[in-house]
C-alpha cells in the first residue's frame, strides 16, 4: 500500500480518485483537513475498503510513526502543504509550520521506518515529494523555461517554504540515502479546485455576478496543467522515476492571466450565458497587484517526456471546458465550500 498526505485537497484528492480508477492497491490518506481539505472530494470512494482517510498532521510524529508501523507502506506521496500565495502574504506562519517543519518531521518519521526495513523493501521504497515551479522564481519574457537545474530563487513566503522543503528532501537522500523523488509542477486547474485560486475564483464570481479580479495589468504568465495530467505524471514518476531525481511537470500551456480569464468567459458565455446576454468579460475588474508578484513561470517538461515517456493529454481549451462544465454541474460542492470562513477570506483579500 501507499501513504498519501494531503489527499483531501485539490490535487491529492484527484490523485487518490485517479489511482483507484487504475488499480486497487490500498491508500492510507493522511490529511489535517484544513480549510483546503474536503472529505466530500473523496465521496466516490465511500465504501471502498482500500481507502482510509485519517485526520491528522504530517508533523504529528507519533501518529505518522504508528501509521507507518501499522500499514507498512511501500511509498509515500507528499501533497500536504499550505498552497495559496496570497494567504502566505497575509500570514506566513502556517506555511513555515506545515511546509518546512511538517515536511521535516515527516522525513524524520519516514527515515526511522525506512531504516528498519529489510533490504529488498528498503531498495524498493520511495518518498515522492510534490513541489512547485514557483521555487525557481520569476522569468523575463524571453528567458528559457525552467529546467530541473534552474537555480532556486523563491520570492513569496509560499515558494520559500516549498523551496526549503525541497532542500530537506534532497538532503535526506544525499545524507541518509532515503530513496526520494521530487516533482516541480506548474499551475494546476480542474474540478474540485478551491475557489481562492484564479480559475475557480473567476468561474464562481462570474456565475454569482461578482467582479473577476485581475491583479495589476493581467500580463503575468503562468503555465497551466490539467490536474488529471498531473496525476498521471506523478504515477509515472512513482513507478519509473530515478531515485534522487527531480522532474518538472508542465502543460506546455503558457498564458497571460488576462487571456486565461477571457477564455473562461468565452466558454461560460457559450455554456451558461448571462441572463442579459452580455459577455462575462464585462465583469473583468483590475485590482491592486499582489506584492512581489512573479511575472512569468514556464516549465520545460522535456525531461519527463524523454526519460519516462510522459506528456499531458489535455490542451488548455479541452481542459478548461471540462473544468467549467464540472463547476456548472456541481453547484452544491461550490456552495458548501464558499460559505462561512471563505467569505472572511474574500472580504479580507479583495477589500
Ligand atoms: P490544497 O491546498 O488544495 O491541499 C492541501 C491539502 O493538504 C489539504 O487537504 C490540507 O488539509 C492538507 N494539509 C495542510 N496542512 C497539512 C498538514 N500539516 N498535515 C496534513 N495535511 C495537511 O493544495 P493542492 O493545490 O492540492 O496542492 C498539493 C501540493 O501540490 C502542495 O504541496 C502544493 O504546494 C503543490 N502544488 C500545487 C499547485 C497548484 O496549482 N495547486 C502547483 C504546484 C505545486
Ligand atoms: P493563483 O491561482 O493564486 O496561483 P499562483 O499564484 O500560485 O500562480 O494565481 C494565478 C495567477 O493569477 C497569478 O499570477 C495571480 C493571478 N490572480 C489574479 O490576477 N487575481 C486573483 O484573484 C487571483 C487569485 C490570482
Amino acid at each position: 500500500m501507499i501513504l498519501v498526505t494531503g489527499g483531501a485537497g485539490f490535487i491529492g484528492s484527484h490523485f487518490v480518485l485517479d489511482w483507484f480508477e487504475q488499480k486497487s492497491e490500498p491508500i492510507v490518506n493522511l490529511d489535517a483537513l484544513t480549510y483546503a481539505g474536503n472529505p466530500a472530494n473523496l465521496a466516490p470512494l465511500q465504501g471502498n475498503s482500500n481507502h482510509a482517510l485519517i485526520k491528522g498532521d504530517i508533523g504529528d510524529s507519533a501518529l505518522v510513526e504508528s501509521l507507518l508501523q501499522t500499514h507498512k507502506p511501500r511509498a509515500i506521496v507528499n501533497f500536504a502543504a499550505e498552497s495559496h500565495v496570497d494567504r502566505s502574504i497575509h500570514g506566513p506562519g502556517d506555511f513555515i509550520q506545515t511546509n518546512i517543519v511538517g515536511t521535516f518531521r515527516l522525513l524524520e518519521s519516514v527515515r526511522a521506518y525506512w531504516g528498519a526495513l529489510p533490504d529488498a523493501d528498503k531498495n524498493a521504497f520511495r518518498f515522492l515529494h510534490i513541489s512547485t515551479d514557483e521555487v525557481y522564481g520569476s522569468l523575463a519574457p524571453t528567458d528559457a523555461p525552467f529546467s530541473e537545474t534552474h537555480r532556486y530563487e523563491p520570492n513569496s513566503p509560499y515558494s520559500a517554504s516549498k523551496a526549503a522543503s525541497d532542500h530537506l528532501v534532497r538532503a535526506y537522500h544525499h545524507t541518509y540515502g532515503l530513496p526520494v523523488l521530487t516533482t516541480n509542477c506548474s499551475n494546476n486547474y480542474g474540478p474540485l479546485h478551491f475557489p481562492e485560486k484564479l480559475i475557480p475564483l473567476c468561474i464562481h464570481n462570474a456565475l454569482t455576478g461578482k467582479p473577476l479580479p485581475i491583479y495589476g495589468d493581467g500580463q503575468q504568465v503562468r503555465d497551466w496543467l490539467y490536474v488529471r495530467d498531473h496525476c498521471s505524471a506523478i504515477r509515472r514518476v512513482l513507478e519509473a522515476g530515478k531515485v534522487g531525481e527531480v522532474y518538472n511537470v508542465g502543460g506546455w500551456n503558457e498564458k497571460p492571466n488576462l487571456d486565461v480569464v477571457r477564455t473562461l468567459c468565452r466558454v461560460l458565455d457559450e455554456l451558461s450565458p448571462r441572463s442579459d446576454n452580455k459577455s462575462y468579460t464585462e465583469q473583468i475588474t483590475y485590482v491592486k497587484d499582489r506584492p512581489g508578484h512573479d511575472r512569468r513561470y514556464a516549465i520545460d517538461a522535456s525531461k519527463i517526456e524523454r526519460e519516462l515517456g510522459w506528456r499531458p493529454a489535455e490542451t488548455f481549451e479541452s481542459g478548461i471546458r471540462k473544468t467549467v462544465r464540472w463547476y456548472l454541474d456541481n453547484a452544491a460542492w461550490v456552495e458548501s465550500v464558499t460559505s462561512g470562513a471563505y467569505k472572511n477570506w474574500t472580504a479580507k483579500q479583495y477589500a
